[in-house]
Parts: C-alpha cells; sequence; structure tokens
C-alpha cells in the first residue's frame, strides 16, 4: 500500500496531516526517513512517526529446503506428507512454496511469507533459470537439444515452451535449464521423445543454489544477501 494511503487509515492521521508528516520528515520505513507518498508499505515494514511505532512490522521468513522423494509440495495434503510438515517453524500457515516440485521430484524448495520475493522467482516474465538434473530410461539423443531450444508445444495450454537449454551429461542424464514451471513440465518435454523420466532433482533458481549441506529433508533459513539476490 502506498505510504500516504497507509497513513490516511490510520484514525490519528487526517490528509493534511500526512502531508505535514511526511514533508515535515517525521515518518520513518524500516529506520529510513520518508517523504514520498507513494512508497510502499508491506505488512513487513516498520513505519513510525517521530517517535511512536505506528507498525512493528512482521518478520519475512525465508527458508531453502532439500525436497525428498515421497513428498507433497503443497501445504495440505490427506494421503502424503508435505513439505510444510519438514519444517518446525511456527505459523507455518502463513508460508507458502515458491514453486512446486512433483511426488517423485527432490532437490531445492524456497518456502516464504513474502509473496512478491516468491511471485519474482515463478512468473515465467522474470525469466529466471531453474536448473534440474534429470535421469531417464532412454538414450538422450545429440538432436533433443535443438528440440528443447526451439520450445515443445502444449496442447492443452495451447502455448509453446520458453526456449529451454538441454545439456547432455551422459547416455541417459543431462542438465536441464528452463524458466517456466508448467505442470508436470520436465516430463512432458521428455514424453515428445517418449523418454520416460527416472530421477529428476532441482539443482537452483536463479542465484540461489541447493546448499550441499543439505540432507534430503533438512532446511535452513536463507542469508540477507540470497534473499536480495531474488
Ligand atoms: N517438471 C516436472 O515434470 N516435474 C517437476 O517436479 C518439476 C518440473
Amino acid at each position: 500500500m502506498r505510504l500516504d494511503r497507509f497513513l490516511s487509515n490510520l484514525p490519528r492521521f487526517s490528509r493534511k496531516d500526512v502531508r505535514f508528516a511526511l514533508v515535515g520528515k517525521r515518518i520513518k520505513v524500516d529506520g529510513q526517513t520518508v517523504s514520498d507518498p507513494l512508497h510502499e508499505v508491506r505488512e513487513f515494514s516498520r513505519v513510525e512517526c517521530d517517535d511512536d511505532v505506528l507498525q512493528i512490522g512482521k518478520p519475512a521468513r525465508y527458508f531453502m529446503l532439500n525436497k525428498p522423494v515421497g513428498c507433497v509440495s503443497a501445504t495440505v495434503d490427506p494421503q502424503h506428507p508435505t513439505v510444510l510438515d519438514l519444517l518446525d517453524e511456527p505459523d507455518k500457515h502463513e508460508l507458502h512454496l515458491a514453486g512446486r516440485l512433483d511426488f517423485n521430484t527432490t532437490g531445492l524448495m524456497l518456502i516464504t511469507n513474502d509473496g512478491v520475493w516468491s511471485r519474482r522467482l515463478t512468473q515465467p516474465q522474470t525469466k529466471i533459470a531453474k536448473i534440474y538434473y534429470v535421469e531417464t530410461e532412454q538414450v538422450i539423443t545429440p538432436d533433443y537439444v535443438e528440440k528443447f531450444a526451439e520450445g515443445f508445444y502444449f496442447a492443452f495450454e495451447k502455448l509453446t515452451t520458453q526456449p529451454a537449454q538441454l545439456t547432455v551429461l551422459g547416455p541417459r542424464s543431462a542438465r536441464l535449464s528452463i524458466v517456466e514451471g508448467r505442470y508436470h513440465q520436465i516430463k512432458r518435454m521428455f514424453g515428445h521423445f517418449d523418454n520416460k523420466v527416472l530421477r529428476l532433482h532441482r539443482e537452483s533458481m536463479g542465484p540461489l543454489h541447493l546448499d550441499p549441506d543439505l540432507a534430503p529433508g533438512a532446511y535452513r533459513p536463507l542469508d540477507a544477501a540470497q534473499i536480495l539476490a531474488i
């Protein structure tokens, strides 16, 4: 919400008071004096007027988790353990997953209560690369590379996938970089060649790489540089 609207929603300020408080440099957001009425105030922002705290600002939380096989990337599931079940954190209902992985896919999951941050990671328009290690049933032949770069037509969504970069590592293994996260996207891409994905592991999302020290099922908070990198 805009700062001027945030302030004028409080009973103590009239619109005129808001203008005077901003021009008089009496308002601080996250410790910085702000006079721009359009400055964005979020649920995480601490807002002060002189020495009064108008909003404490709730803590923004960010975690990386190494998703194991056999767990659902949803917040609740009637049958199976979920990624959120692996977290020992308060107020888990406030957290959400920044992008999903299939039941048997492993690797990097990012979990947060900051919707703006997670949208930046997952929106196809931001073109953040997600890198996966893939193992398949059949041999991956060199002609795959061009097809992945060209895109696959997904009839259900009526779209062609964005160019993807496939690096063949061995007869049945590859590293794949995609910028979207369509439903079962990678399995469907390899499905075009009738080649079943046997193992899928997400290694990174943009600048965030799965910490090699995290065992399957383990998690840790992101550090400040990692949060700011998105
Ligand atoms: N593509 C898939 O097919 N599965 C995943 O879990 C992620 C990407």
